[in-house]
């Protein structure tokens, strides 16, 4: 979003500065302009401040992860979703534990913004070699092979967690159908005994 920002910030500038410029058509689209470039602001500012939250961690001590999930689905809960929530028994890292909170809390906002779901279940289950979390919605879906579009249009929300799964050297797969809803699977492996990796210790 914010380099989104940037190049319309450059554009006004450019279309302001340019000869004849500024006629009041101009200047009153350029002022309609500055008013989504607030809008988008005040958002990156929420979700940063979420975000540095969620390293700092104090939500997500340990024990705490379950609680701190439970909050993240609170407001789709108060609108009327039905939400379900399994969390296993996990012996994770406070980085994984981290990264878990950073997936659900991006897939819990795309459940609000795009999807009109009645119902959306939280799955996730830790055995001796992975993480395992599902995040199922049963709203109006999507077509997966829009995803590239959307983002060059500055959507990038699933790309940057999908970015930081793969850093930790696990996937994220979204499976979705037009008017049959949306599952995102993450798998993340954890380090076995011997294993050298990102999340390795
Ligand atoms: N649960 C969902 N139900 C329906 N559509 C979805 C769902 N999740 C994602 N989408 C679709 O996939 C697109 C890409 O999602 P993504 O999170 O990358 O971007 P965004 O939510 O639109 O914007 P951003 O996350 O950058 O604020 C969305 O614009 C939407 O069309
Ligand atoms: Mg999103």
């Amino acid at each position: 979003m914010i380099s989104a920002v940037t190049l319309r910030t450059a554009t006004l500038s450019r279309g302001l500065r340019r000869e004849g410029g500024q006629t009041p058509e101009r200047i009153t689209a350029a002022v309609e302009g500055l008013d989504r470039i607030t809008v988008d602001l005040q958002a990156v500012t929420a979700d940063l401040r979420g975000l540095m939250g969620a390293l700092a961690g104090d939500e997500i001590e340990s024990g705490g992860l379950t609680g701190a999930l439970s909050k993240l689905l609170v407001p789709l809960a108060e609108s009327g979703v039905q939400v379900d929530i399994s969390v296993g028994e996990l012996g994770c890292d406070a980085r994984v534990r981290s990264l878990i909170h950073r997936v659900v809390q991006e897939l819990v906002r795309n459940v609000a913004k795009h999807a009109a779901a009645r119902r959306v279940e939280l799955t996730i289950t830790q055995d001796r070699d992975e993480v395992r979390l599902a995040l199922t919605d049963d709203g109006q879906g999507f077509d997966p092979a829009a995803l590239g579009e959307r983002q060059r249009r500055g959507h990038m929300g699933l790309l940057l967690v999908e970015q930081r799964v793969q850093d930790a050297g696990g996937t994220l797969q979204v499976t979705s159908t037009v008017g049959r809803g949306t599952k995102v699977v993450m798998r993340l492996p954890l380090a076995g005994p011997g294993v050298s990796g990102p999340l390795a210790r």
